[in-house]
């Protein structure tokens, strides 16, 4: 099941599920971020996490957060826990509000890996952003050594489009994605 609160402003904004609960992060959570998000293991499966990864990285980067919520234009959450509030990780949704359809990207803490976070998270996100948002297409890529990000995409119930073959240059060399979607009329 999933609950979402949206009546209020962006900064109260929030998505609950079993476990988690996704609200907006604020820069209380810097120190935590950097924590998680300083990690090769990370870095290297994403586009956008730098290496190191330093709290005035975290800051930056939630500094950002508002004006985005506000205009629409991407809304990020902090993937917590319901019950203690441990911050695992984050996952962030584009909104291309003319073409109805955002681009997902999330990800967990190394110490948080393999609980069913991401999916649930993920699972989550896309229903706010269909039921909630209007969406009428979500998508998503992945680095094509990194399956458990594929397995994610296909437990939430995405479809493969395509491979994008060496469609970036990162860090000397090119990588290749795979690439997903899901269209509203297509969930179950
Ligand atoms: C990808 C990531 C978000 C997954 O988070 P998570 O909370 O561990 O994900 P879940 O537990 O919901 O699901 C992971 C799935 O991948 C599977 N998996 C894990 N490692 C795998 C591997 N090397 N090969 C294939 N499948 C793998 C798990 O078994 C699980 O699938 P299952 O439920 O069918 O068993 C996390 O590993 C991460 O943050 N990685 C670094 C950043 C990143 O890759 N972000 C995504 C960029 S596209």
């Amino acid at each position: 099941m999933v609950k979402s609160n949206c009546a209020l402003s962006p900064e109260a904004w929030t998505i609950e599920t079993e476990r988690l609960l996704l609200r907006p992060f604020t820069l209380d959570d810097a120190t935590a971020v950097a924590a998680l998000a300083n990690n090769r293991n990370l870095s290297e499966r994403t586009l956008y996490l730098p290496h190191p990864y330093t709290e005035q990285s975290a800051i930056d980067w939630i500094a950002t957060h508002a004006d985005n919520f506000r205009n629409d234009e991407r809304y990020e959450f902090a993937i917590t826990d319901r019950e203690t509030g441990t911050v695992y990780g984050a996952i962030g949704l584009s909104h291309n509000k003319i073409h109805r359809k955002g681009s997902l990207g999330y990800w967990i803490g190394e110490p948080y890996w393999g609980n069913g976070y991401a999916t649930e998270a993920a699972l989550a996100l896309v229903h706010w952003a269909f039921s909630v948002r209007g969406f009428h297409k979500v998508y998503a890529s992945h680095f094509d050594f990194n399956q458990a990000s594929g397995r994610v995409m296909q437990k939430i119930g995405m479809n493969l489009v395509g491979t994008l073959v060496d469609n970036l240059y990162k860090d000397g060399k090119y990588i290749t994605e795979q690439l997903y979607e899901i269209v509203h009329s297509n969930t179950k």
